[in-house]
């Protein structure tokens, strides 16, 4: 196991802290940094929610999340009793002013005033404003003092908008981490590795070299018991406009002057305001949206979305998108973006795949394949090229043959994979916001996302439907086919 170097004493406050997110996530997070040797023994970690529970009973169930959600190899008793210690509870309705705000007043004046405090808001947005003014009013909003804001920051701009003048009336934007846990991901953080470390693939990457860019987040799960959350929300809020816009900026920006926080957020923000508009108009052409049918998953049947959602369900949410973006920058010139995501599909798979072009000319008695960068965010994390190379097997001629240079980084470097959220948990005690969304990052986010959103409410393209446990509509192969590309999967 690690041992990094601690971080300073601090108190992490959590609305919504009986919520999933908390326990499968948060909790066995947060753990994983104490075993490491971060989090000093005097932090606390302070759940809030309206639940009348006790002290020991969140601890029992902030225990029953580390049986769960840690692997047991790494659960070791007398840690998670160390670590459980830490843990505190205050029943408390973070929205009302006349709620048990003394309870948590009280427990924070225990610590010195200047301890940083971290209120880590996993409740519905629409929320985060109210919380955020009963926090300065009782007067717990202290120079220390950030606030951690999960996504969906709105479901539109407006709202965004909304959502975000409401906390920032009482954070400053420098204490305000917007968290895409995309961006905690060890192999998200890796393209810029690979991009910036390597020129022998930076020199490459534009339009001279690229053909075309996909990048796909295939999820097998469906919307198990998230149906209230997931119909309002669809797979265009809930992965597109934000995770996957995200990666593709890391794709698609300009080398950054330093790995500090404005100048790597300053170039993400020029491509997400350089994608082109796909107006309503234009949804028919450049987009594909579809829901989950029943079908089968390791060859067991499993209903469709409308089953899922519960008996007489009506809806019109798309569990799958597909669209052709486009960056129109000098670099990017006509390189379509391919962005990917689908609940229900064939395989669980997160991936980059750059396309290059083939050769202008072939010497060879066959055109030689274009070479293909293929780097895997989750899961089998890791990095493919693959060449043509000359066939071995005893010919006359030069005949070629595709293989892959293949880093299987798990392996390659004999490390475990943390959770996305150890990293961007210690990074906001650190007050380092490198992995965090700037306003402007999700305002442009939501600019470009709106039109497609209004174009499907107003059925300007159909809403598909695609068999569970495939890999979506035959409109989305389509959508490649048009200009002669093919997703990753049909690629042989
Ligand atoms: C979340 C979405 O942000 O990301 C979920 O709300 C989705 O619907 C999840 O399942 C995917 O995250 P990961 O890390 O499993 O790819």
């Amino acid at each position: 196991m690690a041992q990094l170097p601690p971080v300073d004493i601090f108190d992490y406050i959590v609305f919504g802290a009986t919520g999933d997110l908390t326990m499968r996530k948060l909790l066995p997070a947060l753990y994983y940094r104490y075993r490491d040797g971060q989090i000093p023994d005097q932090a606390r970690i302070i759940g809030t929610a309206r639940s009348p529970l006790s002290r020991a009973d969140f601890q029992a169930r902030a225990e029953k999340a580390l049986q769960n959600f840690v692997k047991p190899a790494d659960l070791d008793p007398d840690l998670a009793r160390r670590f459980l210690a830490l843990v505190h509870y205050v029943s408390l309705n973070g929205a009302e002013a006349g709620s048990n705000w003394p309870g948590l007043k009280d427990l924070l004046a225990e610590a010195p005033a200047d301890r940083i405090r971290v209120y880590y808001l996993a409740t519905a947005p629409d929320l985060y404003g109210r919380i955020c003014e009963n926090l300065s009013t009782q007067g717990l909003v202290t120079d220390q003092s950030r606030v951690v804001l999960e996504k969906p920051i709105g479901t539109d701009l407006a709202s965004a908008d909304e959502i975000n003048d409401g906390v920032g009336r009482f954070f400053p934007e420098n204490h305000i981490f917007r968290i895409d846990h995309y961006l905690g991901k060890e192999t998200v953080q890796a393209v810029i590795a690979l991009r910036f470390a390597n020129p022998v693939f930076e020199r490459l990457w534009s339009s001279d070299a690229i053909d075309y860019v996909q990048i796909t987040a295939a999820e097998t799960v469906g919307v198990e018991g998230r149906g209230p959350y997931y119909d309002k929300s669809g797979a265009m809020r809930d992965m597109i406009q934000n995770h996957l816009l995200q990666v593709l900026c890391l794709v698609a920006m300009d080398p950054p002057g330093s790995l500090e926080a404005d100048s790597l957020r300053n170039e993400k923000l020029k491509v997400l305001r350089a994608l082109r508009p796909i107006t309503p108009e234009d949804v028919a052409v450049s987009t594909v949206r579809a829901r989950y049918g029943a079908g089968e998953m390791g060859g067991k049947p499993v209903p469709g979305y409308l089953e899922d959602l519960g008996e007489n369900a009506v809806s019109n949410t798309e569990t799958f998108v597909a669209i052709r973006a486009q960056v129109d920058t000098w670099r990017w010139g006509n390189v379509p973006f391919y962005l990917r995501s689908g609940k229900r599909m064939a395989q669980k798979s997160s991936e980059i795949v750059i396309q290059f072009k083939t050769t202008p000319w072939s010497i060879f008695p066959e055109k030689p394949a274009a070479n293909r960068l293929v780097i895997r965010i989750q899961p089998d994390e890791g990095v493919m090229l693959t060449v043509s190379t000359k066939d071995p097997t005893p010919t006359d001629s030069v005949a070629l043959r595709q293989a892959d240079i293949n880093i299987a980084f798990e392996k390659a470097f004999a490390t475990r994979y943390p959770d996305a959220y150890e990293r961007l948990l210690l990074d906001v005690v650190r007050g380092d916001p490198v992995l965090f969304i700037r306003r402007d990052e999700v305002e442009a986010a939501w600019r470009w996302a709106d039109p497609i959103l209004q174009g499907w409410a107003e059925n300007k393209s159909p809403l598909e439907t695609y068999p569970a446990g495939s890999w979506g509509p035959d409109a989305a192969r389509a959508l490649l086919a048009e200009r002669g590309h093919r997703w990753h999967e049909d690629m042989v």
